[in-house]
C-alpha cells in the first residue's frame, strides 16, 4: 500500500525523474492518470469532457464539433470536417485530391484503414513525364493536368460515412454547402496564402476566377468569399452521393477540363475509382500499440520500423533533443528512408515486404549497425533487406480486394470512436488548375510516383520500380494518420501531419514526445523537430534546437542544413484524465483549431 502511494506520486515528468533518483521502478503512466492541467508545461491543450475535432482550419473544426453535438459520431464529424476543409482550406482540403483515414470503432474494438488515394488514369504509363532526352519534365509532372491522379477524396469520405456514420449525408454536408454558398470571412491565413501564390494561381483562368476578385484583385482578411460553383458541386454530392461527383454533371465538367488541356482522366477512370479498406500497420513500442496507414502509404511501415529500432535504447535517459538523442533519430531515419526508396509502393502492384521491414529482429540488425559516436554516411547505407525489388513486382495487379468503393484532421466522440485522417492535393492548391464550372482544384499527385529511377521528386524522395507509374496504380505517399493505444487496446492518441517527406518523422517525434518524454499533446506538438531522409544527406532542424547541440552534432560528422525550417503541422487529440479529451493544433501554422463538442 505504502509503495503504491509512492508510485502514484511518481506521475508527470518530475515525479518520474524523482522515482528514477530514488531507484523506484518507473511506472508506465498515461495522460489519463494525470491532472487536467500540467503546471509544468508552457503549452496547454484544449480540454473537452465529451467529443473533440481538431483540424488546420478552425471553421472546419467547428463544423465537425457541431456535428458531434447533433448526435453524429466521430466518423460523421470527420466527414463533415473533410468537406468543410474543401471550402475553407483550399490549399489542402479538397474534393479532387486523395488521402487516408484510420478509424477506431469502439464497439468492435477494431481499427480500419481507408485508402482513398488517387489512382493513375488508364492512359498513364511509366515514362509519361520523360522528355525526348529521357529527363523528367517537372512542368508536366507537377503543373499540368497530366499530373492529376483520379481523385479519391469524395469516394473516401462517402465510404466512411456510408459504412460507419450515423447521420444523414445531407445533414453532414450541409455546413460545407452553406460555407461555399453563403461565403465566409477570409482569414489572415487564407488571404496571405492566396496572396503569396498569386502568380501561380492566376495562370489558370478558372482558378483566377475562383480565388481572386472579378477585377483580378486579391481578397483582404475579413472580406466575404463566396464559391457558388463549389456549392453547386457539393449539393450534387449531398444529393446524389458518389454519382454527384464521379457521374453526371460533375464528371462531365472534369472530363471537359481534361479534354481542353491534355489531361488523361476519362469518364471510365472516374467510374473505376475505388476506395480500398486495408488492415492498418501496427507495431508495439514499450507496451503501447501504434497503428498507422499501410501501403500505398510508406508512413505506417516506417513509423513502426523506426520505433522498433529506437526501442532498444533508453531515449529518456539521453534527454529530449540532446545531441545523443538527435543522432539516434537521424541514423534511424536514414535507414528507414533508404528502405522506402526500394521496397515501398502500391501493394496492389508490388508485394511490399511489410512484415520484414517491421520485424523487430530486422530492427535489431539495423540498430547494431549504427555507431553511437559518429554520423553515418547515406552513401554507405543502402536498402537493408536482402531482396531484389524487381522480384516483388506483381505480374497482375491484385484487383480483387474488398471495394465499395495535405492536411490532417482528427475527431473523437463520446462513445470512444476515433478518426485520424490526412488528405492532400499534393502541392498547396495542387496543380493550380480548377475544373471550370466545378469550382474545385485538381491534384498533382502523379509527382509522388518515381518518374525515373534515382531522380528525386519534389520532396527529394527517391524511388524505383516499386513506385513506377502504371495505369490504375496509386502513387506512394508519406501521409501517416496514426492512432496510439495503451497495452489493453484503449486509444490514447490520434495524430498526423502534412509536410511531404517530413510527415513520417514529424509523426514519429510526436509519438515519442508523448510516450517517451511524457509530454501532454500541446507540448508534444510544439517542441522543435528535426528531419533526415537519407538523401539529401542533411540534418534539417527547427529553430529552438540549441546551437550547442548543433555544434555537437557537427562534431559527430552530421551535415546540418544551413538554416532552420519549419517541419509539419500536427492536428492531434489525446485521451485526458477521467475520459476527457485534450486537443492540440500545431502552433506552426496559423488559423488551425481544436474545438470541443459544444
Ligand atoms: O502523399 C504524400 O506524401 C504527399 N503528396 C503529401 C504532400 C504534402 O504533405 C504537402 N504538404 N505539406
Amino acid at each position: 500500500m505504502h509503495m503504491q502511494n509512492k508510485l502514484n506520486l511518481a506521475t508527470g515528468r518530475w515525479g518520474r525523474a524523482m522515482a528514477l533518483l530514488l531507484g523506484l521502478a518507473v511506472p508506465v503512466i498515461t495522460a489519463a492518470e494525470q491532472p487536467i492541467l500540467d503546471a509544468n508545461s508552457r503549452f496547454h491543450p484544449v480540454y473537452s469532457p465529451s467529443g473533440m475535432v481538431v483540424s488546420q482550419e478552425i471553421i472546419a473544426s467547428r463544423v465537425g464539433a457541431e456535428i458531434l453535438s447533433l448526435g453524429g459520431n466521430a466518423i460523421d464529424a470527420a466527414v463533415a470536417t473533410g468537406f468543410a476543409l474543401a471550402v475553407t482550406l483550399p490549399r489542402a482540403g479538397n474534393l479532387a485530391g486523395g488521402g487516408f483515414m484510420l478509424i477506431y470503432l469502439a464497439a468492435e474494438k477494431k481499427t480500419i484503414a481507408i485508402d482513398y488515394r488517387e489512382m493513375a488514369p488508364a492512359a498513364a504509363h511509366r515514362d509519361m513525364f520523360l522528355d525526348a532526352a529521357g529527363d523528367v519534365d517537372n512542368r508536366l509532372a507537377r503543373h499540368s493536368l497530366q499530373s492529376s491522379g483520379v481523385p479519391g477524396t469524395v469516394a473516401g469520405l462517402l465510404h466512411a460515412h456510408d459504412n460507419y456514420g450515423v447521420l444523414e449525408l445531407k445533414q453532414v454536408m450541409a455546413p460545407a454547402v452553406a460555407l461555399a454558398r453563403n461565403g465566409f470571412a477570409m482569414s489572415v491565413d487564407l488571404a496571405t496564402s492566396l496572396d503569396s501564390r498569386y502568380d501561380r494561381l492566376t495562370r489558370n483562368a478558372a482558378t483566377q476566377g475562383y480565388f481572386y476578385k472579378p477585377d483580378g484583385k486579391r481578397y483582404k482578411p475579413g472580406e466575404q468569399w463566396v464559391q457558388a460553383d463549389l456549392a453547386a458541386t457539393l449539393r450534387r454530392i449531398a444529393k446524389g452521393g458518389r454519382d454527384g461527383f464521379y457521374g453526371g454533371q460533375t464528371a462531365a465538367l472534369i472530363v471537359a477540363e481534361m479534354q481542353r488541356t491534355g489531361g488523361l482522366i476519362t469518364r471510365a477512370d472516374l467510374d473505376n475509382y475505388r476506395v480500398v479498406e486495408r488492415a492498418p500497420v501496427c507495431g508495439e513500442f514499450h507496451q503501447h500499440q501504434i497503428c498507422a496507414m499501410p501501403p500505398p502509404s510508406s508512413g505506417g511501415v516506417h513509423l513502426v520500423q523506426m520505433l522498433n529500432i529506437l526501442e532498444g535504447w533508453d531515449l529518456q535517459a539521453l534527454g529530449h533533443n540532446s545531441a545523443a538523442y538527435i543522432h539516434r533519430l537521424v541514423e534511424v531515419m536514414r535507414r528507414a528512408y533508404a528502405d522506402r526508396s526500394a521496397y515501398l509502393g502500391d501493394p496492389d502492384y508490388f508485394a511490399v515486404p511489410v512484415a520484414e521491414i517491421t520485424d523487430k529482429k530486422y530492427a535489431a540488425v539495423l540498430r547494431a549497425g549504427i555507431a553511437l559516436d559518429k554520423a553515418g554516411a547515406s552513401a554507405k547505407v543502402q536498402p537493408g533487406l536482402e531482396l531484389d525489388p524487381d522480384s516483388l513486382l506483381r505480374a497482375q495487379p491484385t484487383a480483387d480486394r474488398e471495394s465499395t468503393e495535405t492536411t490532417h484532421f482528427s475527431s473523437w466522440d463520446r462513445w470512444g470512436n476515433v478518426v485520424s485522417s490526412t488528405t492532400t492535393l499534393n502541392f498547396g492548391y495542387g496543380n493550380g488548375i480548377s475544373v471550370t464550372g466545378g469550382g474545385f482544384l485538381m491534384n498533382n499527385e502523379m509527382d509522388d510516383f518515381s518518374s525515373k529511377p534515382n531522380t528525386p521528386n519534389v520532396f527529394n524522395l527517391l524511388g524505383g520500380s516499386a513506385n513506377a507509374i502504371q495505369p490504375g496504380k496509386r502513387p506512394l505517399s508519406s501521409m501517416t494518420p496514426t492512432l496510439v493505444f495503451d497495452n489493453s487496446g484503449v486509444p490514447l492518441l490520434a495524430t498526423g501531419s502534412p509536410g511531404g517527406s517530413t510527415i513520417i518523422t514529424v509523426v514519429l517525434q510526436t509519438v515519442l514526445n508523448v510516450l517517451t518524454f511524457d509530454m501532454r499533446i500541446a507540448e508534444a506538438s510544439s517542441v522543435p523537430r528535426i528531419h533526415h531522409q537519407w538523401y539529401p544527406d542533411k540534418l534539417y532542424y527547427e529553430s529552438g534546437i540549441s546551437p550547442d547541440t548543433l555544434t555537437a552534432l557537427t562534431a559527430m560528422g552530421h551535415t546540418i542544413n544551413a538554416k532552420p525550417r519549419v517541419l509539419g503541422a500536427t492536428q492531434s487529440i489525446q485521451k485526458g484524465p477521467n475520459n476527457s479529451l485534450l486537443g492540440a493544433s500545431d502552433p506552426r501554422r496559423q488559423g488551425a483549431g481544436a474545438v470541443a463538442e459544444p
